[in-house]
């Protein structure tokens, strides 16, 4: 059975452009976005680090750390830096994992032999920091990633940890949200949204964001 949103992603030690890296020590007490790229010199992998580089400082607002993972070596992690660095205009501030033995790979379940035998597909494991699964998304190596989705899902998953809400569809930061189906005590409803909430259908209740 592959990994599943609530199981602790596994821990693991591999090389990584920073060193070696032990994951659970590593990712500590923060968010982790572990995302694997299929090789090292490709096109759409050199603008996905780029663009997560340029995105620090929204990671770091929310305590996410980023790894990236690549099955080439760390000597051509470094070569492929230096590129990614001139063309994308920004500096690397994260770990790229040198999984050429594939450990983390088979270990993640990030190689699809229906699309391909030895690459890696395009995985996203967004981890919370008790080491839990949280959510995965998976794209095929054509199609480069939108991280700014991947900082929604993590605001969102931030959210609805701290108040009994869920978040509807295209919500993002700032927008009503949905009052988890579960809470039907008008009391405690009361008191968890002293704003009020709009019920358009007995289980369709929109409320103002409650951390806003
Ligand atoms: C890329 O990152 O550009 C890429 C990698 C493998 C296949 C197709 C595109």
């Amino acid at each position: 059975m592959g990994l599943q949103l609530g199981s602790i992603a596994p821990d693991f030690e591999q090389e990584s452009t920073e060193g070696p890296l032990r994951f659970h020590a590593w990712a500590g007490e923060s968010w982790v976005i572990l995302f694997s790229h299929p090789k090292d010199f490709t096109p759409v992998c050199t603008t996905e680090l780029g663009t997560v580089a340029k995105l620090k400082g929204e990671f770091d607002r929310r305590g996410v750390k980023a790894l990236a993972l690549s099955v080439d070596d760390v000597a051509s992690h470094l070569r492929w830096t230096v590129d990614i660095e001139e063309t994308q205009g920004t500096k690397l501030n994260f770990p790229i994992l040198a999984d050429g033995d594939r450990k983390v790979s088979n270990l993640y379940d990030m190689i699809h032999p229906q699309a391909n035998d030895t690459l890696t597909v395009r995985s996203v494991f967004v981890i919370d920091p008790n080491k839990k699964i949280r959510a995965t998304i998976t794209y095929p190596a054509s199609t480069g990633r939108n991280f700014d989705e991947i900082l929604r899902l993590i605001d969102s998953l931030q959210l609805t940890d701290s108040h009994s809400v869920a978040t509807p569809a295209n919500w993002k930061d700032g927008d009503d949200v949905v009052i988890v189906p579960s809470l039907q005590d008008p009391e405690v409803i009361a008191k968890k949204f002293p704003k009020g909430y709009n019920a358009v259908r007995p289980y369709l209740r929109f409320t103002p964001q409650p951390n806003r």
